[in-house]
């Protein structure tokens, strides 16, 4: 495909955590201890961990010294006022966060969230210098519908209206994988992959080349190398599996076995 440059194929692999509703601060905290030695010399992956909002200022603490992102799940898009029980940007900032996810299926359905706002948070995270990992991705029956592409550019479009792309990961996360052990193919991942990056290209030029596209649903230790190996796969956002630190340095070291 000719759209699979060269450029596209040295981004360094991109795995992040993604922990949900889960970990209490001792938890946070016994985990990034024995997961740090672990990967102490890992240098060709860039690796993130977003803990629940309450733990992030002791992991914050832990990760200062080493090249590990702390990342939030989700963030307001106002800086301050009456948002009773709201966070912003600038707030992640002060507790240690040089990213955020934003767009996650979870967020989309559970809590309504709109692409629109998610325009609003990206601009947000910007001012206060945050980088973004965006989730798009289809239900079940939107895919069985055979309208995977026509979701994907609808909320690509409406979350990154009158957005530079630099400084956004993309996460391709179909909703009928997550958390269900149903993983997509590693064919099904890179068709994806392969129509965001096209997507991307058209609207953005040159700049899409910088952007990585990371894979989320039912990533394990076992199928990692397999969706690696796919040409448009450069890295996985792990919802389950990285809640245990052995599971998600395994899923690190097979980012690294990646044969591109
Ligand atoms: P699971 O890996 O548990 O399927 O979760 C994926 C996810 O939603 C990551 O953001």
């Amino acid at each position: 495909m000719e759209y699979c440059s060269k450029l596209f194929s040295m981004l360094k692999p991109f795995i992040a955590a993604n922990w949900k509703m889960n970990k209490t601060i001792k938890e946070t905290e016994d985990f990034i201890t024995s997961f740090l030695p672990m990967v102490k010399d890992v240098k060709d992956v860039d690796i993130a961990i977003a803990p629940p909002f309450t733990s992030l200022a002791s992991a914050g603490k832990l990760l200062k010294a080493t090249s590990i992102q702390l990342a939030a799940q989700n963030v307001f898009y106002e800086e301050k006022g009456a948002f009773t029980g709201e966070v912003s940007a600038g707030m992640l900032t002060d507790a240690g966060c040089s990213l955020v996810i934003m767009g996650h299926s979870e967020r989309r359905h559970l809590f309504s969230e709109s692409n629109e706002a998610v325009n609003k948070k990206i601009r947000a995270a910007r001012k206060n210098r945050l980088e973004v990992i965006l989730c798009v991705g289809e239900t079940l029956r939107e895919r069985e519908e055979n309208k995977t592409f026509e979701v994907l550019e609808s909320q690509l479009s409406g979350s990154l209206k009158d957005i530079m792309l630099e400084g956004i990961t993309i996460a391709y996360e179909p909703v009928w994988a997550i958390g269900t052990g149903k993983t997509a193919t590693p064919e099904q991942a890179n068709e994806a992959h392969t129509f965001i990056k096209k997507w991307l290209k058209k609207q953005f030029g040159e700049e899409a080349g910088r952007t990585r596209i990371l894979y989320g649903g039912s990533v394990t230790p076992e199928n990692i190398e397999s969706l690696m190996e796919e040409p448009e796969v450069e890295g996985a956002l792990v919802g389950g599996a990285s809640l245990n630190p052995e599971s998600f340095a395994k899923i690190i070291f097979g980012a690294k076995r990646r044969k591109k």
